[in-house]
Protein backbone atom coordinates (compact mmCIF):
# COMPACT_ATOMS: atom_id res chain seq x y z
CA UNK A 1 0.00 0.00 0.00
CA UNK A 2 0.95 3.49 -0.63
CA UNK A 3 2.95 4.88 2.28
CA UNK A 4 1.31 7.89 2.79
CA UNK A 5 -1.85 6.83 2.41
CA UNK A 6 -1.83 4.49 4.90
CA UNK A 7 -1.20 7.05 7.45
CA UNK A 8 -4.75 8.17 7.41
CA UNK A 9 -7.82 6.16 8.21
CA UNK A 10 -9.36 5.27 5.11
CA UNK A 11 -12.97 6.83 4.70
CA UNK A 12 -15.58 4.00 4.05
CA UNK A 13 -18.87 3.18 5.23
CA UNK A 14 -18.10 2.03 8.69
CA UNK A 15 -15.41 4.67 9.26
CA UNK A 16 -17.18 7.83 7.82
CA UNK A 17 -17.81 9.81 11.17
CA UNK A 18 -14.54 8.93 12.72
CA UNK A 19 -12.36 10.50 9.24
CA UNK A 20 -14.41 13.66 9.31
CA UNK A 21 -14.03 14.30 13.16
CA UNK A 22 -9.88 13.15 13.02
CA UNK A 23 -9.66 16.33 10.60
CA UNK A 24 -10.75 18.47 13.39
CA UNK A 25 -8.18 17.86 15.63
CA UNK A 26 -6.77 21.24 15.09
CA UNK A 27 -9.28 23.50 15.96
CA UNK A 28 -8.45 25.64 18.10
CA UNK A 29 -11.68 26.51 18.95
CA UNK A 30 -12.49 23.27 21.60
CA UNK A 31 -16.66 24.12 22.13
CA UNK A 32 -16.93 24.48 18.55
CA UNK A 33 -14.97 21.69 17.88
CA UNK A 34 -17.02 19.64 20.85
CA UNK A 35 -20.30 20.71 19.03
CA UNK A 36 -19.48 19.85 15.47
CA UNK A 37 -17.88 16.52 16.43
CA UNK A 38 -21.49 15.69 17.53
CA UNK A 39 -23.20 17.63 14.71
CA UNK A 40 -21.20 15.07 12.25
CA UNK A 41 -21.84 11.80 14.38
CA UNK A 42 -25.38 12.82 14.42
CA UNK A 43 -25.41 13.16 10.59
CA UNK A 44 -24.13 10.34 9.77
CA UNK A 45 -25.86 8.28 11.72
CA UNK A 46 -29.24 9.65 10.19
CA UNK A 47 -27.69 8.66 6.90
CA UNK A 48 -26.78 5.25 8.10
CA UNK A 49 -30.20 4.87 9.97
CA UNK A 50 -32.09 5.40 6.84
CA UNK A 51 -29.90 4.61 4.38
CA UNK A 52 -30.66 7.96 2.43
CA UNK A 53 -30.75 8.12 -1.26
CA UNK A 54 -28.98 10.36 -3.24
CA UNK A 55 -32.19 11.79 -4.38
CA UNK A 56 -33.42 12.25 -0.96
CA UNK A 57 -30.26 14.28 0.10
CA UNK A 58 -30.73 16.41 -2.98
CA UNK A 59 -33.74 17.21 -1.67
CA UNK A 60 -32.56 17.86 1.71
CA UNK A 61 -29.67 20.47 -0.09
CA UNK A 62 -32.98 22.09 -1.80
CA UNK A 63 -35.02 22.44 0.98
CA UNK A 64 -32.19 24.21 2.56
CA UNK A 65 -31.60 26.49 -0.16
CA UNK A 66 -35.28 27.51 -0.18
CA UNK A 67 -35.18 27.82 3.87
CA UNK A 68 -32.34 30.31 3.23
CA UNK A 69 -33.55 32.12 -0.02
CA UNK A 70 -37.13 33.02 1.74
CA UNK A 71 -35.27 34.63 4.61
CA UNK A 72 -35.15 38.30 4.68
CA UNK A 73 -35.39 41.02 7.38
CA UNK A 74 -38.60 40.30 8.19
CA UNK A 75 -39.04 36.59 7.44
CA UNK A 76 -36.84 34.44 9.03
CA UNK A 77 -37.86 31.19 7.94
CA UNK A 78 -34.33 29.26 9.49
CA UNK A 79 -35.89 30.70 12.62
CA UNK A 80 -39.63 28.82 11.75
CA UNK A 81 -37.94 25.64 10.75
CA UNK A 82 -35.78 25.33 14.55
CA UNK A 83 -39.34 26.56 16.32
CA UNK A 84 -41.42 23.75 14.68
CA UNK A 85 -38.37 20.94 14.70
CA UNK A 86 -38.65 21.95 18.87
CA UNK A 87 -35.45 23.26 18.41
CA UNK A 88 -35.86 26.47 19.68
CA UNK A 89 -37.95 25.57 23.08
CA UNK A 90 -35.20 22.87 23.68
CA UNK A 91 -32.73 25.62 23.67
CA UNK A 92 -34.76 27.49 25.98
CA UNK A 93 -35.48 24.82 28.33
CA UNK A 94 -31.58 24.40 29.02
CA UNK A 95 -31.04 27.53 29.24
CA UNK A 96 -33.97 28.69 31.71
CA UNK A 97 -34.00 26.64 34.45
CA UNK A 98 -35.65 28.19 36.76
CA UNK A 99 -36.38 25.99 39.67
CA UNK A 100 -39.98 26.54 38.98
CA UNK A 101 -40.08 29.85 41.35
CA UNK A 102 -39.49 32.29 38.34
CA UNK A 103 -41.78 32.63 35.17
CA UNK A 104 -41.37 30.27 32.68
CA UNK A 105 -39.84 31.58 29.22
CA UNK A 106 -40.92 30.48 25.86
CA UNK A 107 -40.28 31.20 22.56
CA UNK A 108 -39.63 34.33 21.10
CA UNK A 109 -40.86 33.84 17.59
CA UNK A 110 -39.78 35.99 14.58
CA UNK A 111 -41.73 38.74 15.14
CA UNK A 112 -40.46 41.20 17.63
CA UNK A 113 -39.56 44.86 16.91
CA UNK A 114 -37.49 46.71 18.96
CA UNK A 115 -38.33 50.37 19.48
CA UNK A 116 -41.93 49.35 20.31
CA UNK A 117 -43.80 52.86 21.74
CA UNK A 118 -43.23 53.74 25.06
CA UNK A 119 -46.94 53.69 27.11
CA UNK A 120 -47.98 55.33 30.16
CA UNK A 121 -50.15 52.15 32.21
CA UNK A 122 -53.68 52.38 31.18
CA UNK A 123 -52.91 53.10 27.68
CA UNK A 124 -54.99 51.42 24.92
CA UNK A 125 -51.65 49.29 22.09
CA UNK A 126 -54.80 48.11 19.53
CA UNK A 127 -54.53 50.85 17.03
CA UNK A 128 -56.60 49.58 14.33
CA UNK A 129 -59.77 49.48 16.61
CA UNK A 130 -60.72 45.50 15.96
CA UNK A 131 -61.24 42.78 18.45
CA UNK A 132 -62.84 42.43 21.85
CA UNK A 133 -61.55 44.16 24.48
CA UNK A 134 -59.28 43.30 27.46
CA UNK A 135 -57.66 44.49 29.88
CA UNK A 136 -54.43 42.95 31.09
CA UNK A 137 -53.04 44.24 35.09
CA UNK A 138 -50.73 42.75 37.12
CA UNK A 139 -47.78 43.22 39.47
CA UNK A 140 -43.97 42.41 38.84
CA UNK A 141 -42.22 40.55 41.70
CA UNK A 142 -38.77 39.10 42.67
CA UNK A 143 -38.56 35.46 43.88
CA UNK A 144 -39.18 36.25 47.57
CA UNK A 145 -42.87 37.96 46.30
CA UNK A 146 -41.36 41.38 46.46
CA UNK A 147 -43.14 43.95 44.14
CA UNK A 148 -40.11 45.52 41.69
CA UNK A 149 -40.96 49.12 40.45
CA UNK A 150 -39.42 50.23 37.21
CA UNK A 151 -39.34 46.90 35.61
CA UNK A 152 -39.82 46.94 31.71
CA UNK A 153 -42.88 45.10 29.73
CA UNK A 154 -42.27 44.86 26.02
CA UNK A 155 -45.74 43.16 25.21
CA UNK A 156 -46.55 42.37 20.74
CA UNK A 157 -49.26 40.02 19.81
CA UNK A 158 -51.57 39.63 16.55
CA UNK A 159 -54.21 41.11 15.27
CA UNK A 160 -57.85 40.72 15.34
CA UNK A 161 -57.42 38.51 11.65
CA UNK A 162 -53.99 37.01 13.03
CA UNK A 163 -51.29 39.12 11.76
CA UNK A 164 -49.07 41.06 13.52
CA UNK A 165 -48.03 44.81 12.39
CA UNK A 166 -45.13 43.59 10.48
CA UNK A 167 -46.98 40.98 8.49
CA UNK A 168 -49.48 43.70 7.48
CA UNK A 169 -47.19 46.78 6.36
CA UNK A 170 -49.52 49.45 4.97
CA UNK A 171 -52.02 47.81 6.04
CA UNK A 172 -52.08 47.94 9.78
CA UNK A 173 -51.07 50.97 11.29
CA UNK A 174 -47.35 51.17 12.76
CA UNK A 175 -46.47 49.45 15.97
CA UNK A 176 -50.13 48.18 15.95
CA UNK A 177 -50.35 45.96 19.39
CA UNK A 178 -46.59 46.73 20.47
CA UNK A 179 -45.79 48.73 23.39
CA UNK A 180 -43.46 49.31 26.15
CA UNK A 181 -44.77 49.53 29.87
CA UNK A 182 -42.86 50.19 33.29
CA UNK A 183 -43.95 49.26 36.59
CA UNK A 184 -45.39 51.98 39.17
CA UNK A 185 -43.50 52.07 42.59
CA UNK A 186 -45.93 48.92 43.87
CA UNK A 187 -44.63 47.18 40.64
CA UNK A 188 -47.70 47.21 39.35
CA UNK A 189 -48.77 47.46 35.61
CA UNK A 190 -51.92 47.68 33.60
CA UNK A 191 -53.07 48.22 29.63
CA UNK A 192 -55.62 47.58 27.36
CA UNK A 193 -55.41 45.41 24.00
CA UNK A 194 -58.06 42.87 22.73
CA UNK A 195 -58.48 38.76 23.09
CA UNK A 196 -55.36 37.74 21.31
CA UNK A 197 -56.56 35.47 18.36
CA UNK A 198 -54.68 32.14 17.35
CA UNK A 199 -52.97 32.35 13.92
CA UNK A 200 -50.80 30.10 11.58
CA UNK A 201 -47.00 31.04 11.61
CA UNK A 202 -46.44 32.09 8.18
CA UNK A 203 -46.64 28.56 5.63
CA UNK A 204 -46.26 29.90 2.73
CA UNK A 205 -42.56 28.95 2.51
CA UNK A 206 -40.60 25.60 2.70
CA UNK A 207 -41.42 24.98 6.47
CA UNK A 208 -45.62 25.02 5.57
CA UNK A 209 -44.16 22.80 2.66
CA UNK A 210 -42.44 20.64 5.63
CA UNK A 211 -45.95 20.78 7.96
CA UNK A 212 -48.16 19.96 4.93
CA UNK A 213 -46.04 17.11 4.07
CA UNK A 214 -45.79 16.07 7.55
CA UNK A 215 -49.42 16.16 8.08
CA UNK A 216 -48.71 19.53 10.42
CA UNK A 217 -51.01 21.79 11.00
CA UNK A 218 -49.43 25.60 11.50
CA UNK A 219 -51.37 26.98 14.12
CA UNK A 220 -50.21 28.72 17.17
CA UNK A 221 -52.91 29.28 20.20
CA UNK A 222 -54.14 32.62 20.98
CA UNK A 223 -51.47 34.49 23.00
CA UNK A 224 -49.78 37.92 24.28
CA UNK A 225 -45.39 38.06 24.55
CA UNK A 226 -43.89 39.37 26.94
CA UNK A 227 -40.50 40.17 27.55
CA UNK A 228 -40.03 41.57 31.19
CA UNK A 229 -36.81 42.75 32.55
CA UNK A 230 -35.44 44.91 35.53
CA UNK A 231 -32.53 45.84 36.81
CA UNK A 232 -30.42 43.28 38.95
CA UNK A 233 -32.69 41.13 37.36
CA UNK A 234 -32.86 38.34 34.47
CA UNK A 235 -34.89 39.01 32.41
CA UNK A 236 -37.84 36.72 30.79
CA UNK A 237 -39.45 36.03 26.93
CA UNK A 238 -42.59 34.63 27.67
CA UNK A 239 -46.56 34.52 26.15
CA UNK A 240 -49.72 34.61 28.10
CA UNK A 241 -52.09 31.75 26.76
CA UNK A 242 -55.90 31.56 26.40
CA UNK A 243 -57.16 29.01 28.38
CA UNK A 244 -60.46 28.56 25.61
CA UNK A 245 -57.79 28.40 22.53
CA UNK A 246 -59.15 24.71 20.40
CA UNK A 247 -55.19 24.95 19.72
CA UNK A 248 -53.81 25.05 22.93
CA UNK A 249 -52.35 21.39 22.98
CA UNK A 250 -51.14 21.07 19.58
CA UNK A 251 -48.92 24.37 19.59
CA UNK A 252 -47.18 24.27 15.97
CA UNK A 253 -44.04 25.39 17.97
CA UNK A 254 -44.36 23.55 21.16
CA UNK A 255 -44.25 26.72 23.01
CA UNK A 256 -47.28 26.01 25.63
CA UNK A 257 -46.49 25.49 29.02
CA UNK A 258 -49.17 24.95 31.54
CA UNK A 259 -47.69 27.55 33.95
CA UNK A 260 -48.00 30.37 31.04
CA UNK A 261 -52.24 29.62 30.40
CA UNK A 262 -53.54 32.40 31.81
CA UNK A 263 -57.57 32.76 33.60
CA UNK A 264 -59.53 35.23 31.36
CA UNK A 265 -62.82 36.85 33.34
CA UNK A 266 -65.93 37.86 31.64
CA UNK A 267 -66.65 41.42 33.00
CA UNK A 268 -69.75 42.92 32.93
CA UNK A 269 -69.70 45.61 34.84
CA UNK A 270 -70.66 49.51 33.30
CA UNK A 271 -68.86 51.33 36.69
CA UNK A 272 -65.97 49.08 36.19
CA UNK A 273 -65.34 49.39 32.66
CA UNK A 274 -65.87 53.24 33.16
CA UNK A 275 -62.89 53.22 35.11
CA UNK A 276 -60.78 51.25 32.83
CA UNK A 277 -62.04 53.61 29.99
CA UNK A 278 -62.63 50.57 28.15
CA UNK A 279 -65.90 49.05 26.20
CA UNK A 280 -68.50 47.03 28.44
CA UNK A 281 -68.39 43.87 28.71
CA UNK A 282 -64.26 43.49 28.67
CA UNK A 283 -62.17 40.39 29.49
CA UNK A 284 -59.63 40.61 32.01
CA UNK A 285 -56.60 38.92 32.53
CA UNK A 286 -54.51 39.49 36.38
CA UNK A 287 -51.24 38.28 35.83
CA UNK A 288 -48.33 38.41 38.20
CA UNK A 289 -44.68 38.02 36.87
CA UNK A 290 -41.84 36.75 39.14
CA UNK A 291 -37.77 37.77 37.78
CA UNK A 292 -34.68 35.97 39.41
CA UNK A 293 -31.85 37.90 40.96
CA UNK A 294 -29.11 38.51 38.26
CA UNK A 295 -26.93 35.66 39.85
CA UNK A 296 -23.53 37.34 42.07
C1 LIG B 1 -44.96 33.92 17.42
O1 LIG B 1 -45.56 33.57 18.42
O2 LIG B 1 -44.99 35.11 17.10
C2 LIG B 1 -44.26 32.90 16.59
C3 LIG B 1 -43.45 31.98 17.21
C4 LIG B 1 -42.81 31.03 16.45
C5 LIG B 1 -42.98 31.02 15.07
C6 LIG B 1 -43.81 31.95 14.46
C7 LIG B 1 -44.47 32.90 15.23
FE1 LIG C 1 -46.97 35.15 18.47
Amino acid sequence: MNETISNYPLFSEATSEDCVIERMDGAPNARLRTIMESVVRHLHAIVKETELTSEEWFAAIQFLTRTGHMSNEWRQEFILLSDTLGISMLVDAINHRNGGVATDSTVLGPFHVSGAPQYANGANICLDGKGEPLLVAGTVRDETGKPIANAQLDVWQANEDGFYDVQQKGIQPDFNLRGLFRTDAEGKFWFRSVKPKAYPIPADGPVGDMLAALGRHPYRPAHIHFIVSAEGHQAVTTHLFDPDCAWLNSDAVFGVKPTLVADVQRIDDAEAARAAEIANPFSKIEWDFVLLREPG
